[in-house]
């Protein structure tokens, strides 16, 4: 059984920050939540998940800017973590063409603000960030290994989430802050994101009005649960014996799957007919992830465990629940 931890948990209102605070509080860990609780998709959810975490004495919720240096630098100081789990980013692939700044705020600037954070900080022993799969572009041979360059991001998002790599090598070796960076590939589950396909999808499905489906469905994700996702996170977290360097690990799915797959699964699930209508490729978006999860299953004997036909449906029947349809 791991130590007992002070752990700091940013984008802790977010999906996969939620599950995570939930599964460390589980483990019997002390938390304390940072979020800035911004409007890129609804509040409301984002508030809902923070209450669906519930009152718990281990507990503590922040509502700070990661960006705002000074604020994080006394969360840092007054709370004193061992373990940082820094989650918090402005996501998504296409508001990027919209937004560009916000990434820049959240992404560069907000990941800067952490790591000098923990630079000036006696307590922290660990840092371990999210990175994504879209660093890996379209030119990266199939499975996407770490080994790979990465360094043809197509969108502004996978730019940021490399510069965040590059930003945590240069701290792990001028001021040796161990970290690792996950590099995670298409998560969905309950409590999900509203600007990702699978919901999209399930919402248009269950409301019987058509789906944008983008390069007629040729292309391909590597797709994975979130309980597989904060099995393995936690595992990495409570690792007392990696002190020194930076790495990297894929965490995806079993295998890549089609979206047409994928769209009727949801259909399935849904108990109705998906109307698809087709679009070009969208700018920014890649033909297909597919992860080599060598490394982390060597490491932390990583498998994952809930392949689509049996997340998909989890996912449906908690939006129907959340939701009343
Ligand atoms: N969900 C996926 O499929 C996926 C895939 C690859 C990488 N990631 C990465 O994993 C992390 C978590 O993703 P998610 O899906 O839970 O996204 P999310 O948008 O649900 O969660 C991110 C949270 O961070 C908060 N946040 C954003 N900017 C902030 C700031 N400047 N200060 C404080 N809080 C801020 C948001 O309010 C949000 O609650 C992100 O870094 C994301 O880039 C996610």
């Amino acid at each position: 059984m791991p130590k007992h931890s002070r752990i700091i948990v940013t984008g802790a209102a977010g999906f996969i920050g939620s599950h995570a605070v939930k599964a460390l509080l589980d483990a019997g860990h002390s938390v304390l939540g940072i979020d800035n609780i911004n409007e890129y998709y609804d509040s409301k959810l984002k508030n809902d998940r923070l209450k669906s975490i519930g009152y718990h004495k281990e507990f503590e919720f922040e509502k700070i800017d990661i960006s705002d240096h000074n604020k994080i630098v006394d969360v840092f100081d007054s709370y004193k973590p061992v373990r940082v789990l820094h989650l918090a980013a402005q996501a998504g692939v296409r508001y990027s063409i919209e937004n560009p700044f916000s990434y820049i705020e959240s992404n560069l600037k907000g990941h800067l603000s952490i790591l000098e954070a923990i630079r000036n900080s006696a307590s922290v022993r660990h840092l371990v960030y999210a990175s994504s799969s879209s660093v890996y572009g379209n030119d990266t041979a199939v499975p996407f290994s770490e080994n790979a360059r990465a360094d043809k991001p197509v969108s502004l998002y996978a730019a940021t989430k490399r510069a965040d790599e590059l930003l945590s090598e240069s701290y792990a070796s001028l001021y040796r802050i161990p970290q690792t960076g996950l590099r995670f590939f298409t998560v969905y589950g309950p409590w999900g994101r509203p600007d990702m396909a699978y919901w999209l999808f399930t919402k248009a499905i269950l409301e019987s009005k058509p789906i944008k489906v983008f390069n007629d469905g040729n292309l391909e994700r590597d797709f994975t649960y979130i309980d597989d996702v904060i099995e393995t996170t936690v595992k990495i977290i409570e690792d007392e014996n990696f002190e020194h360097g930076h790495r990297i690990y894929n965490i995806g799915g079993s295998s890549p799957r089609r979206l047409q797959e994928f769209i009727d699964l949801i259909a399935k699930a849904c108990g109705k007919t998906a109307i698809c209508q087709n679009f070009p490729m969208q700018p920014g978006d890649v033909y297909r992830t597919c992860a080599d999860l060598t490394r982390i299953t060597k490491d932390y004997h990583y498998r994952p465990r809930v392949d689509l036909e049996t997340g998909l449906p989890r996912f449906v029947e908690w939006y129907r629940q959340y939701f009343g349809v």
